[in-house]
């Protein structure tokens, strides 16, 4: 047990202190707040804490609303207004631009509702209790609902002993009409007849990718564009927040002739702004992405869009060439060298690059600031209370 006072904190929003000259990292402390911890690994180079006691505390804390708070890692930032949690993000981005893309800007950041934006959750289930697993490990924190998530997928979660698993999985995946999609991956026996009678708006069960129930798939939007979305295709988890970011790229970008939605989901960017775009074209790896990507372009009246299934950097030498604008919007890794090398040949007039990953972001744009000016680099809060960020960085050729 060590008492000690957190100085600062980290890009993931955890204190920090030092240990014996250590660098030490203890989650859910702010600065000035003086707590007794335990360390629970010890690495040559960094110390991880949590703690047993808070001795006084900053009078920046502020009571969690959530009443798990303390025993899941869902969150990292309860403890701090909301106020104070954007704050955070702003500094974390402009930070992190300026050490590993020398870019010395000033980030503002957006936001919508703070609590219950999520269209999607996971949930475990272990000797029939349901939860999260808290953190990295398999230690269930058994939930009744979760301030995160939509209101009607915290309903349902009441619902779900109906199913009759008892280890396992569920996705619940919920759209602005309040249906709720089910993906289950468990080995027992499930039972779907009651929960489906019980609960009204279930629209779909997937058990183990095979469709026991209803459909496999639910109908986003986006302000006026609609998305088929399979169970296992992503979709953002935030529909607020990504219309704050379509509303944000309609004011920023021209009219184009030849666009490229790389990494495209179901079709999400490209299709949104399709009004300004007049042939477009997306790569996705996930099979049932690019059909709802096909789809989707059907049910939005887009003639102009082509969809090819496959990993970015497999297929960039077949694409066709001279793209006005070329969206990114790659997984938290960010992009490879053949894909940044691809964006520097390509010589695009226009690129968007979207990212929940300030800092593979910043090293990407580090290297296409070779040849491209980031004209705005602009934060959402994508996801609230976490200490996750999205960002959207416009960038023109030189
Ligand atoms: C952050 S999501 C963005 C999806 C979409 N742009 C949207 O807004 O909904 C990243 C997407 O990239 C896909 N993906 C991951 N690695 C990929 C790769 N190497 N090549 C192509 N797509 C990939 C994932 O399946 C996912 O759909």
């Amino acid at each position: 047990m060590k008492k000690v006072v957190i100085t600062k904190l980290d890009n993931k929003g955890r204190g920090i202190c030092f240990v014996n000259n250590k660098i030490t990292f203890v989650p859910k402390t702010l600065p000035l707040d003086e707590v007794e911890i335990e360390l629970f690994k010890e690495s040559k180079k960094y110390n991880e804490a949590v703690v047993t006691k808070f001795v006084s505390v900053s009078d920046k804390r502020v009571e969690p609303v959530c009443p798990y708070y303390n025993l899941c890692d869902g969150c990292h930032l309860m403890h701090m207004s909301y106020e104070d949690t954007l704050n955070f993000k702003k500094e974390k981005v402009k930070s992190l631009l300026y050490k590993y893309a020398h870019l010395d800007k000033e980030v503002e950041i957006s936001f919508a509702s703070s609590l219950n934006y999520r269209n999607k959750i996971t949930l475990k289930i272990v000797n029939k209790k349901i939860g999260y697993y808290k953190g990295k490990s398999h230690d269930l924190v058994e939930i009744k609902e979760c301030l995160l998530a939509k209101s009607v997928i915290n309903e349902v979660i009441s619902y779900l002993d109906l199913l009759n698993i008892s280890n396992g999985e569920v996705v619940v995946r919920t759209n602005k009409d309040k249906e709720i999609l089910l993906s289950i991956k468990t080995k027992d026996d499930v039972k779907d007849k009651e929960i489906v009678n019980e609960f009204k708006n279930i629209r779909g069960i997937v058990l183990n990718d095979k469709t026991i129930y209803g459909n496999n798939n639910l109908l986003m939007s986006i302000n006026e564009t609609k998305y088929q979305v399979s169970y296992n295709s992503f979709f953002q988890v935030n529909n607020e927040v990504v219309e704050l970011i379509i509303s944000y790229l309609e004011e920023l970008i021209p009219n184009i002739s030849k666009a490229l939605d790389l990494y495209c989901g179901v079709g999400t960017i490209g299709l949104a702004l399709s009004h300004k775009i007049k042939e477009l074209y997306g790569v996705e790896v996930v099979k049932n992405a690019i059909y709802n990507a096909k789809e989707n372009a059907f049910l939005n009246n887009v003639n102009n869009a082509k969809y090819i299934c496959g990993r970015v950097e497999d297929v960039l030498d077949k694409l066709p060439k001279y793209f006005d604008l070329i969206i990114i919007d790659p997984p938290r890794s960010g992009l490879d060298k053949k894909t940044r090398e691809f964006l520097l040949r390509e010589e695009a007039k226009y690129l968007i690059y979207i990212s929940c990953e300030p800092i593979s972001l910043a090293r990407d744009l580090n290297i296409l600031k070779e040849k491209y000016d980031p004209l705005n680099i602009k934060a959402f809060d994508m996801f609230p209370y976490t200490e996750h960020v999205e960002c959207v960085c416009v960038m023109r050729l030189r």
